[in-house]
C-alpha cells in the first residue's frame, strides 16, 4: 500500500492572507484540493494535516476518503502527526499543499523510483541565478558554484520504515529529505517541475495561475447598491456588525458593501446578478448575511472557472466612520472571498443626494477577475 501525507497546517505568514494558505483559491479550487487531487490517482491513502480549528472545514473540502488530522507547530511536527495516522504502508509520499500544481505524473515518478529500490526520493530543479555568500556587512564573501546545486521540491517519497525512523525524535527541518540525509540514508534525485513551485507569496499565486491554462484572460465589473436607513434595524456593513449605528431597510441584512461586491463579481463574469442568483426565486437566501452571499458568489464564479484577482469597494455615506475598523472589514471580506485581495474606501458626498442627506448608505465596487481556460 502507498500512503501520502499532505502538509497543510501552516498559517501562510509570508502570504499574508487572513485564512490558512492551503485554503487559498487557485482557479476553480483551493491549493489543498489541487494537491490532494494529483496524489489521489497515485496513492491508496491520503492524510491531510490541518491547521488547528480548520479540521471540519478541510474535511468537507476533501471528502470522506481522505483522513484529516491536526497538524503541529512546525512542518516536521505536522508530518509526524500525519504519519501517526498511517499503519501498514510500504511507501509514503510527503507533499506540501503549497506545491498545489505538482502533477500526478511527478507523484508517479517518485513512486516508480521507490519501487525500483530507492528509500528516499526527491524531485529537484537546477538553480538559474548566480549564487554568492554575503557577509553581515553587506559585502560578498565568495561566489558559489551553482552547477551541483538543486532546488528541492515535493512530493518526496520514502519507504515507510525510513520515514518512520527519521521522525522518531523531535527533529525539525524544512523538508523530510534533509532529515533522511542527516540520518545517513541515500536520497535519490529525480527531475522536478517548474509548476510544482511552492506558493509562498501572492506573486507566486499569479505565477501558478499561468500554469493553469494558456488562455488566461482578465475581465472587470462594477456593482452598486444603496439602502435607506430604517428604525429598529441593526447595521451590517462590509461583513461587520456596527452596534451603535442605525441599520438599513431591506429583506437581507442590507450590507451594501457586500452586495455591491457580489454584483461587481457577477458583472465581471457575466454570471447574472444578485437578483438572478439569490432573488425571490431562491427563498433559501432570504435574510442571508452579506458574508454568506459573498461566499456563495465565490462558489458560483469558481465553478465558472473564474478566480478573483482584486476587489475594491467604496462606501458612500455620512455614517458609520469606516477608518477605525477598515483592517477588520478587509479581513472579513477577504476571508469570505477565499483570501482575495480587498480594498475598502469610504467617502461622503458634501451633503448632496441620498446618502449626503443622511437618508442611507450606498456602495460602489469593482472587481478584477481571471478566467482560467
Ligand atoms: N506546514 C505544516 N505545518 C506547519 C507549517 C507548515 O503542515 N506547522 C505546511 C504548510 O501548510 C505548507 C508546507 O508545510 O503546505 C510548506 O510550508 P510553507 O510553504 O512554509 O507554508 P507556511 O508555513 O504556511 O507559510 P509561512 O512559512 O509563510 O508561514
Ligand atoms: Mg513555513
Amino acid at each position: 500500500m502507498i500512503a501520502a501525507i499532505v502538509a497543510a497546517a501552516g498559517s501562510g505568514e509570508r502570504f499574508g492572507a487572513p485564512i490558512p494558505k492551503a485554503l487559498i483559491q487557485l482557479g476553480d479550487r483551493t491549493l489543498l484540493e489541487h494537491a490532494v487531487s494529483s496524489l489521489s490517482a497515485v496513492v491508496d491513502q491520503i492524510v491531510v494535516t490541518a491547521p488547528a480549528g480548520f479540521e471540519d472545514q478541510i474535511r468537507s473540502l476533501v471528502g470522506d476518503a481522505v483522513t484529516v488530522v491536526t497538524g503541529g507547530a512546525t512542518r516536521s511536527d505536522s508530518v509526524r502527526a500525519g504519519l501517526a495516522a498511517i499503519s501498514d504502508a510500504e511507501f509514503v509520499l510527503v507533499h506540501d499543499a503549497a506545491r498545489a500544481l505538482a502533477t500526478r505524473e511527478l507523484a508517479a515518478s517518485v513512486v516508480a523510483a521507490l519501487k525500483s529500490g530507492d528509500v528516499a526520493v526527491v524531485p529537484a530543479l537546477p538553480v538559474v541565478d548566480t549564487l554568492q555568500n554575503v557577509g553581515a556587512d553587506g559585502y560578498v564573501v565568495n561566489a558559489v558554484d551553482r552547477a551541483p546545486l538543486r532546488r528541492i521540491q515535493t512530493p518526496q517519497g520514502f519507504s515507510y520504515s525510513v520515514l518512520n525512523a527519521i521522525h522518531q525524535g523531535a527533529q525539525d527541518a524544512t523538508d523530510d529529505s534533509t532529515l533522511a540525509l542527516n540520518a545517513g540514508h541515500k536520497v535519490r534525485v529525480i527531475a522536478g517541475e517548474e509548476r510544482a513551485l511552492k506558493i509562498t507569496t501572492p506573486s507566486d499565486l499569479a505565477t501558478a495561475l499561468t500554469f493553469l491554462g494558456d488562455a488566461t484572460t482578465f475581465s472587470t465589473g462594477v456593482g452598486v447598491d444603496a439602502h435607506a436607513f430604517g428604525e429598529g434595524r441593526e447595521l451590517w456593513l462590509a461583513g461587520l456588525h456596527w452596534p451603535d449605528e442605525v441599520g438599513v431597510d431591506g429583506h437581507s441584512d442590507g450590507d451594501v458593501a457586500a452586495h455591491a461586491i457580489c454584483d461587481a463579481l457577477f458583472a465581471a463574469t457575466g454570471l447574472g446578478d444578485l437578483g438572478s442568483n439569490f432573488g425571490t426565486s431562491r427563498p433559501e437566501y432570504a435574510g442571508a448575511s452579506g458574508v454568506t452571499l459573498l461566499k456563495e458568489t465565490l462558489s458560483i464564479i469558481s465553478k465558472g472557472r473564474y478566480s478573483i484577482s482584486h476587489v475594491s469597494v467604496q462606501i458612500i455615506g455620512n455614517r458609520p466612520r469606516i477608518g477605525a475598523r477598515r483592517a477588520e472589514a478587509i479581513a472579513t471580506l477577504s476571508q469570505a472571498l477565499g483570501g482575495a485581495e480587498v480594498a475598502i474606501l469610504a467617502t461622503t458626498t458634501d451633503g448632496m443626494g441620498l446618502t449626503g442627506e443622511g437618508k442611507g448608505i450606498a456602495a460602489i465596487a469593482s472587481a478584477l477577475v481571471i478566467k482560467n481556460a
